[in-house]
C-alpha cells in the first residue's frame, strides 16, 4: 500500500501520550516542552502525527498541563487536549485520550510526546503495514544497542505474542533485544475493548497499554510488529543526557539534508541548524554557526565563523562574520561583521555594510550604505549610498521616549557625531566630524556643531616647564615646526 492510500482514508485519531512527570529531567519545565532542533518535543510529535492527517489529534496531558496546554494552544490549535488526572500508566493515558472522542471507528495511532526524531513518514509506513496485514494492532519495534528499561517484544511465528516490561520480565526475556517503541496502530474496536479489560496486576501496579495486545490476541485479532531499522527514530528522552543526544542526532540529520541540497558545512560538530531554517544551494556555513527559528539564507551567502542568526533573512552572496543577529534582514551582497550586533528591526540594503562593533536596532539602512565601525544605530531610517562615520551615535532615547533619525540618500556623517533624535539629515548633506546634531540639516548643507578650536601659543612652556613635553616642544620649535599658515 502506498502513502496515497493513507491520505484517501485518514486514521480516526492519533493519541499522543504526554502526561508523565519527566522526573529525571529535574526541571521546572514539563519534559515535552524541552526543545530538540529548536522545537518543543511535543510540537515535533504533533508534526509527525499531522503527516497522517488524522480526523482528530489528541494530546494527553497531566504533569504541567497548564504549560503544555498553553503551548499547544499557540503552536497547534487544532489539537484536542485530554487530561489524565493521575498517571496510572500508559493504558490509562490512552483511556483518558479516548474519553474525549465519541463515535470512534477506524484506526487509532498512539505515540509519545517525548520521541522527537520520529518522522511522519515512519508513521505512514507503519499504518500501511497495519492495513496490508489487516492487523488488530501493529507495534513499531526496533533493535537497540541497550534494551534495558524498554518493553521486550515476544514473538510467536509472524506475530507479536505479547510485550513484557523490564520490571516483569523473566531472565530469558530480558535477553530479547527487540524493543517496543511505544508507537502503535490499533483497530479502534480492539483498542476500546482491550483498554476496558486492563488491570494493574503487574510489578509496577500500572495499567499497561501493552496488555491490549494480549487481549487482542485472545479475541482472535492479529498483532504485527514492524521493525524499524533506523532505531534512533524510536529513542525517547528521559533525562538531559538523552536530550543532548537527541539534539545532536536531530542536528546531524538536518545538516546531512542540507549538505545533500548543496550547502557547505565546514564543521558539522559546531554548526547548529534548527528544523525551521531554510538554506539555498551554495550557502557556506563556517564553524560555530547557529541558525535558529525561521532564518533563511539565499544562494552564495557565507555565514560564520561564530555567528548566531535568529529569525534572520540573508540575501544572495551576503557575508555575515562573527555576528549576533535577531529578526533582521540582510540584503544581497551585503557584508556584516566581524563583531556586529543586529537587533530586531534591522534591515540592511543590498551591498550595504555593517562593520565591527556596530549595534543596530530598528534601523533601515539603504542599498550600498555603510556603517563600518564602532557605531550605535537605533530607530534610524538611512537612505542609499550613505556613509556613517566611525563612532557615530544615533541618540534615539531621551530617557522617556524613543525618536527616529532620518539620513537622506548619499549623505555623509562624519566620525564621532551624535545625531540627537528626532532629527533629519537631508539627502546630499554633510555632517562634520565630532558634531552633535540637534536640528535638521538641509540638502547640500554642511552642518558643523562643535566648539571652535583655539590653539594657545606657549601654554606648555608656561604651565609645564621642565617637563619632557616642554623639551619636545622646544626642540620642534627650534627646528621650525609649528609655524601655521596665518603666522607667516
Ligand atoms: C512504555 C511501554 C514500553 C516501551 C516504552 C517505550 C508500557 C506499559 N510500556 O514504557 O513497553 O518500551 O514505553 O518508551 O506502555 N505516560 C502518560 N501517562 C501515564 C504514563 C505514561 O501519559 O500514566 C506517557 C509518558 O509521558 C510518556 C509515555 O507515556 O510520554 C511513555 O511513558 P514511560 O513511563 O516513559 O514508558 P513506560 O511505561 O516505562
Ligand atoms: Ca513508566
Amino acid at each position: 500500500m502506498s502513502e496515497s492510500d493513507v491520505s484517501v482514508t485518514p486514521v480516526a485519531a492519533v493519541v499522543i501520550m504526554a502526561a508523565g512527570a519527566g522526573t529525571r529531567m529535574k526541571s521546572a519545565t514539563p519534559k515535552v516542552l524541552h526543545k530538540v532542533a529548536g522545537a518543543s518535543m511535543i510540537s515535533l510529535a504533533v508534526d509527525a502525527a499531522d503527516a497522517l492527517s488524522p480526523q482528530r489529534l489528541v494530546v494527553v496531558v497531566g504533569h504541567g498541563r497548564e504549560q503544555v496546554g498553553a503551548h499547544l494552544a499557540e503552536v497547534a490549535p487544532h489539537v484536542v487536549i485530554a487530561v489524565q488526572e493521575r498517571q496510572l500508566g500508559t493504558g490509562d493515558a490512552v483511556r483518558a485520550g479516548l474519553a474525549s472522542l465519541s463515535g470512534l471507528s477506524g484506526e487509532v495511532v498512539v505515540t509519545s510526546g517525548d520521541v522527537p526524531l520520529l518522522a511522519g513518514e515512519t508513521l505512514a509506513e507503519l499504518l500501511a503495514v497495519h492495513r496490508h496485514e489487516a492487523n488488530a494492532v501493529t507495534v513499531l519495534t526496533a533493535r537497540v544497542p541497550d534494551p534495558t528499561g524498554y518493553g521486550r517484544i515476544v514473538r510467536e511465528a509472524d506475530q507479536v505474542a505479547r510485550i513484557v516490561e523490564q520490571a516483569d520480565a523473566a531472565e530469558d526475556e530480558l535477553r530479547l533485544d527487540e524493543i517496543n517503541s511505544g508507537i502503535y496502530v490499533f483497530d479502534s474496536t480492539a483498542l476500546t475493548a482491550g483498554i476496558a479489560s486492563l488491570t494493574s496486576g503487574n510489578a509496577q501496579g500500572e495499567f499497561y497499554l501493552t496488555d491490549v495486545i494480549t487481549h487482542a490476541r485472545s479475541t482472535g485479532g492479529r498483532v504485527g510488529g514492524w521493525l524499524l531499522a533506523d532505531y534512533l527514530q524510536t529513542e525517547g528522552v528521559n533525562d538531559r543526557i538523552q536530550l543532548s543526544e537527541r539534539n545532536v542526532e536531530a542536528n546531524r540529520r538536518i545538516l546531512r539534508k542540507w549538505m545533500i541540497e548543496g550547502v557547505t558545512v565546514l564543521d558539522p560538530a559546531t554548526t547548529w541548524v534548527h528544523a525551521g531554517v531554510d538554506l539555498a544551494a551554495d550557502v557556506t556555513l563556517l564553524p560555530g554557526t547557529s541558525l535558529e527559528g525561521a532564518t533563511s539564507v539565499a544562494a552564495g551567502a557565507t555565514i560564520g565563523p561564530d555567528t548566531t542568526l535568529i529569525d534572520v533573512e540573508v540575501g544572495e552572496n551576503a557575508t555575515v562574520t562573527r555576528t549576533h543577529a535577531e529578526l533582521a534582514v540582510i540584503g544581497a551582497g551585503a557584508t556584516v561583521g566581524p563583531f556586529s550586533y543586529l537587533r530586531p528591526g534591522t534591515e540592511l540594503g543590498a551591498g550595504g555594510k555593517i562593520g565591527a562593533f556596530v549595534e543596530t536596532k530598528k534601523a533601515v539602512i539603504g542599498a550600498g550604505s555603510k556603517v563600518p565601525h564602532l557605531a550605535y544605530c537605533g530607530d534610524a531610517i538611512i537612505g542609499a549610498g550613505v556613509n556613517i562615520g566611525a563612532g557615530t551615535i544615533f541618540a534615539n532615547y531621551d530617557g522617556v521616549t524613543k525618536s527616529t533619525t532620518i539620513v537622506g540618500d548619499n549623505s555623509f556623517v562624519g566620525s564621532d557625531s551624535v545625531l540627537v533624535a528626532p532629527v533629519e539629515i537631508a539627502p546630499g548633506a554633510y555632517v562634520a566630524a565630532g558634531s552633535t546634531i540637534t536640528s535638521s540639516v538641509g540638502p547640500g548643507e554642511l552642518a558643523v556643531a562643535r566648539g571652535q578650536q583655539r590653539n594657545i601659543k606657549g601654554w606648555v612652556a608656561r604651565k609645564r616647564p621642565g617637563s619632557k613635553t616642554e623639551a619636545s616642544a622646544r626642540e620642534a620649535l627650534e627646528q621650525g615646526a609649528g609655524v601655521q599658515e596665518d603666522d607667516k
